[in-house]
């Protein structure tokens, strides 16, 4: 299966575009759910707070009363350069001075970073190309278009491991490239970058001069090995990459809005000049709750040990059924129900029958330029209620689909 570009300009702002929420919403909203509802459908994490937050946030209430600089406060950005450092093998320690910005959630800084990957790219022959995995996080997609640039999606199937074929790609686009989004772990799929297949997606980058968008807010997620972070593989200099990090599944605060981006220096100089006048800054307390957050590894371990019971029950109750695979990482579920009756029929059956709520796989993934949608067929479970709840809903799954 080769790269394919989306549907010509001017059809691109269509269904497929749309919050995929939005669209369940509407598929479900004449029906009435057939038990006591839960939801698997959005990935809101749902585990309690870490207890510093509260005294954490007292401790600098008064910062909201000052308008926060866009590139964050020097000891957010030590904090984060020193996880950083403890948390991966980088080649040599992230400048906290130039290598650091601070996001209000890693969902904004994707999307803007497509914007600044336009501003920082050297001239291209043709329409710029933003290439993207498919299925993939919304926003990339939003990003590439609104920064007028063309999407382009690359499949992630079974057969592929569920990671873009870098060797698929076309030297024609490729020598469009400005900017390359990957998620490690991948939300739905789970799948996670060997250092292999991040060297190998570095030295496209190096070749072709674009940048690597590496989105990794599910890199703490994991029942078993840690991920590795494409800054580990990205050389001395960091050039051409840039990882994605947030707090919103690490530490369980996904209304806190915080994360950042780190590596290109070059890149991110160019990011901060937009996010100057462009982007939301981030309220200087939540980032004094940051710094306690990344100094600290106790909640994230015990989240880890949350989900881990829950993979375990998925284990137990899923077996092998639906092509069943505990993922390397992240808390997503991707279940091939193609012959329990596809994925919308089975969304809809799973609500008005069991009272559980899923995402069709369709939704988060688009048409390839030959029609096939990689999702068709799939359905998205997020693990993040309670391990009851979790437990209850897989049984209830099993029961309806058989
Ligand atoms: C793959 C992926 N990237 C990024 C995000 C954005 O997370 P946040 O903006 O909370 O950091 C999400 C949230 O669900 C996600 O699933």
């Amino acid at each position: 299966m080769t790269a394919s570009s989306p549907a010509p300009a001017g059809a691109s702002h269509s269904e497929s575009e749309r919050s995929p929420f939005a669209r369940l919403n509407e598929l479900l909203a004449p029906y009435q759910p057939g038990r006591p509802m839960i939801t698997l459908a959005v990935g809101e994490p749902q585990h309690p707070l870490p207890d510093f937050v509260g005294p954490v946030l007292a401790q600098h209430i008064a910062d909201f009363g000052r308008y926060p600089a866009a590139k964050g406060i020097e000891p957010f950005r030590k904090a984060a350069a020193a996880w950083l450092a403890r948390r991966f093998a980088l080649p040599r320690p992230i400048d906290p001075e130039h290598e650091i910005l601070v996001l209000n959630g890693s969902r904004e800084g994707l999307f803007f970073a497509a914007h600044a990957a336009l501003r920082h790219a050297g001239p291209r022959r043709g329409t710029p190309a933003i290439l993207m995995p498919n299925p993939f996080y919304p926003v990339y997609g939003v990003g590439a278009r609104t920064a007028g640039c063309e999407q382009v999606y690359l499949p992630t199937t079974r057969d592929n491991g569920f990671l873009p074929d870098l060797d698929a790609i076309d030297e024609a686009t490729l020598a469009r490239t400005i900017a390359f989004y990957i998620a490690t772990p991948a939300n739905p799929q789970g799948s996670v970058a060997s250092a292999d297949y991040m060297r190998r997606l570095k030295r496209l980058a190096d070749h072709w001069g674009f940048l690597i968008f590496s989105d990794e807010c599910y890199s703490e997620i994991y029942t078993r090995e840690a991920p590795g972070s494409m800054l580990e593989q990205a050389g001395p200099d960091y050039s051409n990459v840039v990882a994605f990090q947030s707090l919103s599944k690490r530490s369980n605060v996904p209304g806190m809005r915080i994360g950042f981006a780190a590596g290109d220096r070059k890149f991110l100089a160019a990011f901060h000049e937009l996010r100057n006048v462009a982007a939301p800054q981030v309220p200087v307390p939540l980032q004094h709750v940051a710094v306690a957050a990344y100094a600290d590894e106790a909640h994230v371990e015990e989240n880890r040990r949350l989900y881990r019971a829950k993979f375990d029950l998925a284990d137990q109750i899923l077996g092998n059924r639906y092509g069943y695979k505990r993922p390397d990482g992240g808390f997503c579920v991707w279940l091939d129900v193609a012959d329990r009756g596809g994925d919308e029929e089975v969304a809809l059956r799973l609500y008005r029958d069991a009272g559980v709520r899923v995402v069709p796989g369709s939704y988060l993934a688009r048409p390839q330029a030959d029609g096939f949608n990689p999702g068709v067929g799939y359905i998205r479970l997020a693990l993040v209620a309670d391990a009851q709840s979790t437990g209850e809903a897989l049984h209830r799954l099993v029961e309806t689909l058989g």
